[in-house]
């Protein structure tokens, strides 16, 4: 019967993050720097918040997009810390999760054989969501420019049969992010034309030294852009599956009605606590955020003295060197390293082939787990030269 399940489905494969995650839980004593996710608990209030919505048995369905008091807060909060502006009633979706947030907006705006333009590498998460959506992924390799997208190499990719243009900003894997200016050369080549933006900001809190930016408050761009951000980053709330979309109205609408019959409503629970984290934990993701400049200096300091190349990034929890010098692939280099100094890092051509050539390291583990696992890479290393 297998042969009956839906081929798109079939063809879909594990990602490479998890593929590696699961390889070091079996070898003993491998440390790891794969995971995308924060180390550090959720905030005790939030916490709290959850644990009081159970008790006063809030455990039931909320309004489809969540829980107005909710929206509202969310309005707010992307006010005040990026001048986003939508409207409670009518443009915010609460989601399980950024991944729903987007699911949700590409089903909704893709139809079959519409393009999706992605920059590469980047968050394996898009494509198999655009392809069951019928959609075709179309990658720009950022790689001649220091891995980050410009109005420039995006344009010849653009065509009449683009539907969408996907931004993620800071970005997984690179830790890159847009300036003002990057996203105003975008902002002019992308406002007068028939596609979408798609525009993924779950880093937005996690930015050192700079800013964070929206595309959507650029130009014209509000009108057709859908802005994707969540709690799972910013608050350390990756297991409480809390997202939210930002649209005009106009999307909204039909967004919701995925999200009514895919999810029916986010968690109820996780809703309450996410409404604790937005208005009482507004600046919770600060002390987090300096500690993880820390970490990102030591491991950018340590890997140019290994002799690895890379650009430092502004924002996320990730480092993306090349590894082109050594003469290995990226899975080469990974299994290598995991299997002689029980070190694992994820190859880049995790996310996609245009990450061949690099690997990705997370910083968002202890910096104990960061200085045993650099020296096991830099024996690697030495091996290798
Ligand atoms: C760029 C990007 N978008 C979306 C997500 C999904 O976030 P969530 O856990 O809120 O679904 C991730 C998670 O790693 C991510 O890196």
């Amino acid at each position: 019967m297998e042969h009956l399940i839906n081929p798109q489905v079939k063809d879909i494969q594990i990602s490479g993050i998890r593929k590696i995650s699961n390889l070091v839980s079996t070898i003993p004593g491998a440390l790891t720097l794969t995971i995308g996710q924060p180390d550090f608990p959720t905030p005790r209030h939030i916490i709290e918040a959850g644990q009081r919505a159970l008790d006063q048995n809030k455990t039931v369905y909320t309004q489809n997009p969540g829980l107005l008091e909710l929206r509202e807060a969310v309005s707010s909060f992307v006010q005040t810390k990026y001048g986003q502006q939508y409207r409670a009633a009518d443009e915010i979706i609460v989601t399980a999760g950024a991944s729903q947030a987007v699911d949700i907006t590409l089903r909704t705006i893709l139809t079959p054989g519409a393009e999706v333009i992605i920059p590469a590498p980047i968050y394996p998460g898009y494509e198999p969501l655009i392809r069951l959506a019928g959609g075709i992924p179309v990658y720009v390799d950022t790689r001649p420019n220091g891995l980050k997208l410009t109005a420039e190499l995006l344009e010849p990719y653009l065509s009449a049969n683009t539907r969408c243009v996907i931004l993620c900003y800071p970005s997984n894997p690179t830790g890159q992010v847009l300036t003002e200016q990057e996203l105003a050369d975008l902002a002019q080549l992308l406002e007068d034309r028939e596609l979408f933006i798609l525009s993924d900001e779950i880093y937005s809190e996690l930015v050192y030294g700079v800013r964070h930016q929206s595309i959507a408050t650029m130009g014209k761009l509000r009108e057709k852009t859908i802005v994707i951000n969540g709690l799972s980053k910013s608050h350390a709330m990756t297991g409480w599956r809390v997202g939210f979309t930002l649209a005009p109205a106009y999307i909204t609408e039909h967004m919701v009605k995925v999200h009514q019959y895919n999810v029916t409503c986010a968690s109820s629970v996780s809703q309450y606590a996410a409404l604790e984290a937005l208005t009482v934990g507004i600046d919770d993701a600060l002390p987090m955020r300096n500690a993880y400049e820390v970490r990102r200096d030591y491991v950018y300091d340590r890997l140019l003295a290994m002799g690895f190349e890379l650009e430092k990034p502004n924002g996320a929890f990730y480092l993306f060197p090349s590894i082109a010098k050594f003469g290995l692939s990226s899975q080469e280099f990974t299994m290598r390293l995991l299997h002689e100094e029980h070190v694992a890092v994820v190859p880049g051509d995790a996310f996609t082939s245009y990450g061949e050539g690099y690997i990705r390291i997370s910083y968002a583990y202890s910096q104990e787990v960061l200085e045993q696992s650099l020296d096991r890479l830099e024996r690697f290393v030495n091996k290798l030269a």
